[in-house]
């Protein structure tokens, strides 16, 4: 389908014709015309997400209620972004009091992956879910790079976080070394190549490419660098599992995402949201709230 063809061209063109050139196209294109065909009201395709990952932060029970009481009043329409605060273990119950029915929703930053016995200190996804608390986050960098968790880790994760029903922002992304190397793309797909023929629901599984040197650094991708590798995540999903896959999985940007820099990075298509470290334990995270919802 050239991008020339007039709606005369498109109206005269019988159901055949159109099912060939839809079958010539590549998986990648492919994905985009059933996004460009199935996108909701408000222009975007997917719908929105945004998480806050709040990791060992903030301090003290004061400040977890005064930023829930300022997300409490973000003005967002809940069909076009979910939006999900993963608080520290010990703050996710009174966060998730504090946000009340305000459509904000709580996950957990390091599932366990085992269930439910004699695991001390682990949060099992079953535990989790009973408590409400319906996203988690699995394999972030730090995760990753700090305590050890390997891509099989990743794999039981995500198992077990399916299994239990729970929303999943399943992290990649590169090192400096990585990107410097050229290999960003190899090591996405190293990273995933294992989780896609897990996923069972599509809704709940989403993509958080955070590239490991825009991580905490000030140092965020350029729209062009987090639009390209995104583009590539997601014909990669398109190659695995399928173009009508490709076009519903959501991809979140993270690192150093910040109200700054969210209209000119959401502007890019592969681009469906953000997972945010440092600017979500600031009230004026709402407006990267309202910024997706509105
Ligand atoms: P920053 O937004 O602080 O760079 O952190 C990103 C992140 O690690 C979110 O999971």
């Amino acid at each position: 389908m050239g991008s020339g063809a007039s709606a005369e061209a498109l109206t005269a063109a019988s159901a055949d014709d159109l099912k060939g050139a839809v079958a010539a196209l590549s998986d990648a294109d492919k994905a985009k015309v059933i996004a460009a065909l199935t996108a909701g009201g408000g222009g975007g395709a997917r719908k929105s997400v945004i998480g806050g990952n709040w990791k060992s932060n903030p301090a003290s029970i004061a400040t977890v209620k005064e930023l829930c009481a300022a997300f409490k009043e973000a003005k967002f329409d809940k069909s076009k972004v979910d939006v999900v605060i993963c608080a520290s273990n010990v703050h996710v119950a009174a966060a998730k009091e504090a946000l009340g029915d305000c459509g904000i929703e709580i996950g957990i930053q390091n599932i366990s992956k085992t269930g439910m016995g004699a695991f001390t200190g682990e949060i099992p996804c079953a535990m989790a879910m009973d408590m409400g608390f319906t996203w988690c986050l699995i394999g972030h960098s730090e995760r990753r790079s700090l305590y050890g968790e390997t891509t099989d880790d990743t794999l039981v994760k995500l198992k077990n976080a399916q299994d239990a029903g729970m929303k999943i922002m399943f992290c990649i992304g590169e090192s400096l070394a990585e990107r410097e190397g050229g290999t960003t793309d190899a090591v996405n797909q190293s990273q995933l190549e294992g989780a896609l023929p897990l996923v069972t629901d599509w809704d709940k599984f989403v993509i958080a490419y955070e590239p490991v040197w825009a991580i905490g650094t000030g140092k965020v991708a350029t729209p062009e660098q987090a639009q390209e590798t995104q583009a590539n995540i997601r014909k990669f999903v398109a190659d695995k599992c399928g173009a009508d896959k490709a076009a519903k999985v959501r991809i979140q940007y993270g690192g150093s995402a910040s109200p700054g820099n969210v209209e000119a990075l959401s502007a890019n298509p592969d681009i469906d949201g953000f997972l945010v470290g440092g600017a979500s334990l600031k009230p004026d995270f709402v407006k990267m709230i309202e910024h997706l919802g509105k």
